[in-house]
């Protein structure tokens, strides 16, 4: 007889009943083929005295295996392993084939242009990253006791369910009223799509804006992830130079009398990454070229809320009244990241699109953090956090490009950005940022990728650089080691 006593190990304290257990082992015991098919399974009273444990156990155990069909009881025969199940090729593969070698089990698509290296945070390190708000000044307490008191309500439970896919239907309420308010949309509430973030929104668009071959313009130098979502719908990425009025919309209208182009991608507000603004006469342009070519303006307005020397300027949403403008923003540079709130605006058939496609990527959004949001949003208290962190970030741009002239002037040229939360370094030659890169993370300071802002490898020799996550010290640390590794690059 298989050695039953020796061979199962019951943990009498685990919170997983001991016929489980014991089925789990049996089950086992199959698949290895060390039961092979029709062995005959123990007496119920034989095996309880093995194993020290109640016949009724044994009994259940059984009675689990043959719901799941792995044994099979024969009326005063017993029970046997089932005469039917398949041989389970039970060559056990050892740790490296199973976790690195998977390519063998099943094909698969890969798209490798959608990697990217995410750093493992070190206490003592610096990390350059692109413009990210300081999630220590973000109000959670304030969002935690919002989040409670909607998720305590009465009849909170409706929104507990499966919901719309529109996305919280007085968030939306909400948002309509705040965008009309702050941005000049005169939109309603078949114009809006929640997002999880605006790469959501990204994503959605370019699904249903893009085939393979159709034409998308982007920048030159343009915001990576756009680049790369664009690319999954193999579309035909065209660039267009950038300058200090952002992008150059006369290529554009010479591209436009080339080819067939489905949509424009533009960062209007402070173009990512060099962070220049789109001038009024090249929006003026460019919402013309769609008008006459037909093309989508998939505007991604991902920092409308920083500005420290003027007005926030109007997105081209508000003044497209010929519906090519796809609006996209969301929370999460304002307030932090992991809020993933976004919103899509466009006319009603595109949102009605949207909403579709998004079912099958993300069924719906979290409706008690829209709840929260909404309430966030219409208590006054997201304008409140604005006005306070702007304050703070304002003050930071000012220490960082006052540094980065006073200690970095003879290597770098750069503007000083009159909004947003980064600045494009230019650095002079003879240097060179990868030989910086890697001098840098001797004095624990990581640059991170930045190849990714010179996407068709024109050696511009820019980096963005966030300024808004660093409090004052930190600004003067990461500038010192900036600068240690520029000079022993000399
Ligand atoms: C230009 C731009 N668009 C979109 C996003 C994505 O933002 P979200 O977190 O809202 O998805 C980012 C984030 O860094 C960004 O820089």
């Amino acid at each position: 007889m298989f050695p039953y006593k020796t061979y199962f190990k019951l943990d009498r304290k685990s919170s997983q009943a001991l016929y489980i257990q014991l089925s789990n082992q049996f089950i086992q015991l199959i698949k290895e083929q060390k039961l092979p098919s029709q062995s005959k399974l123990p007496g119920t009273r034989t095996l309880a005295d093995l194993l020290n444990v109640h016949r009724k156990t044994i009994v259940a155990c059984y009675d689990e295996l043959a719901m799941q069909g792995w044994v099979e009881s024969v009326p005063k025969k017993g029970t046997f392993v089932h005469c039917k199940l398949p041989d389970f090729n039970p060559k056990e593969l050892s740790v490296s084939e199973t976790k690195n070698n998977d390519s063998k089990k099943f094909d698969f698509y890969t798209n490798d242009f959608l990697g990217r290296k995410f750093n493992e945070l070190k206490d003592d390190w610096t990390y350059i990253n692109d413009g990210i708000c300081d999630t220590r000044l973000t109000p959670v307490d304030e969002i935690a006791r919002t989040y409670r008191r909607v998720a305590g309500k009465k009849n909170i439970y409706k929104d507990l369910s499966y919901v719309s896919t529109y996305g919280n239907e007085k968030l939306r309420k909400v948002l309509v009223a705040y965008l009309n308010e702050t941005r000049g949309l005169k939109i309603n509430l078949d114009n809006i799509l929640i997002t999880r973030g605006s790469q959501n929104g990204i994503y959605l668009s370019s699904q249903l804006l893009l085939r393979e071959n159709d034409v998308v313009v982007v920048g030159k130098t343009n915001y990576i992830s756009a680049d790369i979502t664009f690319e999954k719908s193999k579309a035909i990425i065209k660039r267009i130079g950038v300058d200090e009025e952002g992008l150059i919309t006369k290529d554009l209208e010479k591209l436009c009398k080339l080819h067939r182009v489905k949509a424009v991608y533009v960062t209007s507000h402070h173009h990512h990454p060099t962070t220049v603004t789109l001038s009024a006469e090249r929006r003026i342009h460019l919402l013309n070229l769609a008008k006459e070519y037909g093309f989508a303006i998939v505007e991604d307005d991902y920092d409308y809320d920083f500005n420290y020397n003027h007005a926030p300027i109007l997105p081209l949403a508000c003044h497209d009244v010929n519906g090519n403008v796809i609006y996209i923003g969301s929370v999460c540079k304002t307030v932090a990241p992991v809020f993933r709130i976004g919103y899509l605006i466009a006319h009603k058939s595109f949102i009605d699109e949207a909403a579709k496609l998004r079912r099958i990527v993300d069924r719906q959004g979290d409706a008690l953090l829209e709840l929260t949001f909404a309430d966030f949003i219409q208590s006054g208290d997201l304008d409140n956090h604005i006005r306070r962190v702007m304050k703070v970030y304002r003050g930071r741009r000012d220490l960082f490009c006052e540094l980065v002239s006073s200690e970095l002037g003879n290597y770098v040229d750069f503007e000083i950005p009159k909004g947003g939360m980064a600045v494009w370094l230019h650095l002079k030659t003879p240097y060179n940022w990868s030989k910086i890169a890697l001098e840098a993370r001797k004095y624990k300071l990581e640059i991170g990728d930045f190849n990714r802002y010179d996407s068709i490898k024109s050696n511009h020799n820019c980096i963005r650089v966030g300024f808004a996550s660093y409090k004052e010290e930190e600004l003067y640390v990461l500038i010192s080691k900036l600068k240690k590794a520029i000079t022993s690059c000399s």
